[in-house]
């Protein structure tokens, strides 16, 4: 796997940076006083090395990268080159796939598994591209299909042991089914075949993120296994994470747009801290983030404190240096 610009890449069993890709990616669950894992979700386009870097420096436990499609990956040297890029510092991380078919999968979870903490199946994209690839949301009506992917990422894998003795861990992350008996036949299902823990997006396939969750189907869910669940859909904030996991008596939460507008939300920052936006401005330009990239970023940070004017400013600036300029004039920020 290509390196990040502040460590070098692991090179196998061996090391430190070996060690710290078999810590188990659940292992703070562990750790006395630890109260709920703290996820940052897989988001294309953004959970990319510096972001998940920056979000474990205020309080997430794991950090998913944006999914990757398994069958392109295993094939092309391009996207094994771009769309996953690691370091000694990135992890816990987990590796998540979209595939249609178990030896893809199988492929593609061999070929990071020295490089990562786990791999995550997509089983929740509801997008009509994906659904037509027999990929994401798809997946959530063939329960034998996802029986056989998980147990070839197991087969495909198990030379790799963690440091607790156990096998690479292999998630799935999905929405919930109109019919929850539906939900709960293929959580038992998964479980069965040996996957290490799942999160469930409390929306349907057809439902927005506008639209609120159902909380009541996490709950389900969750009571319907053994192995730990993870409840996604609109935390915001430290008390929506809260009053979640008490609700569904999850395991944790896993967070996209709560840490995209606020990635210091759980260092219990009710909105992003200057310092934060510095330290992603930092990240950025020393990992070689694209300046779309990074505009967008900064834009999801800093919306909600702009007047539509400086919203207008910002969103014309053509250049990385131009966006390091206005940080500068306007909040005294220095890279
Ligand atoms: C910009 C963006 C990109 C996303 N990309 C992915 C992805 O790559 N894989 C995935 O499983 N879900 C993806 N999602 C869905 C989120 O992981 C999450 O399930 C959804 O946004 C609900 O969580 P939230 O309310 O915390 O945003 C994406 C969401 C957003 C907003």
């Amino acid at each position: 796997m290509p390196v990040g610009d502040n460590g070098s890449e692991e090179s196998g069993s061996g090391g430190v940076a070996g060690d710290v890709r078999r810590m188990h990616p659940l292992s703070r669950m562990r750790e006395p006083g630890h109260r709920y894992m703290r996820i940052c979700a897989p988001m294309v386009r953004y959970s990319k090395l510096p972001f998940r870097e920056l979000v474990r420096g205020y309080g997430v436990d794991l950090a998913y990268t944006p999914m990757i499609l398994a069958d392109v990956f295993k094939h092309s040297d391009i996207s094994r080159a771009t769309e996953f890029r690691t370091n000694a510092g990135d992890s816990p991380v987990v590796v998540q796939f979209a595939a249609s078919n178990a030896t893809d999968l199988g492929d593609a979870a061999e070929l990071v598994a020295r490089h990562s903490n786990g791999v995550d199946l997509n089983c929740g994209c509801p997008q009509k591209w994906a659904v037509a690839e027999h990929i994401g949301s798809y997946l959530m009506e063939q329960p034998e299909l996802v029986r056989d992917m998980v147990r070839h990422v197991k087969a495909r894998t198990s030379a790799v042991k963690m440091h607790d003795g156990a096998s690479f861990p292999c998630s799935i992350k999905i929405r919930v089914h109109d019919d929850l008996a539906k939900t709960v036949e293929f959580v038992r299902r998964a479980e069965a075949v040996g996957v290490d823990w799942i999160t469930v997006h409390g929306r349907t396939r057809t439902q927005k993120n506008t639209e609120s969750i159902n909380v009541e189907a996490i709950r389900i869910a969750k009571s319907s296994v053994g192995v730990p669940v993870f409840a996604n859909g609109s935390v915001f904030t430290v008390e929506d994470a809260d009053r979640i996991v008490s609700e569904t008596g999850t395991d944790g939460v896993m967070v996209a747009r709560g840490l995209l507008e606020n990635p210091a939300m759980f260092a219990g920052y009710a909105t992003t801290p200057l310092a934060c936006v510095q330290r992603y401005a930092r990240l950025a330009v020393a990992y070689g983030t694209t300046h779309f990239i990074m505009h967008h970023h900064l834009m999801f940070m800093m919306e909600a404190g702009m007047s539509k004017a400086e919203k207008r400013l910002f969103n014309c600036l053509p250049s990385i240096p131009a966006v390091l300029e206005y940080l500068e004039d306007h909040y005294g920020i220095t890279i």
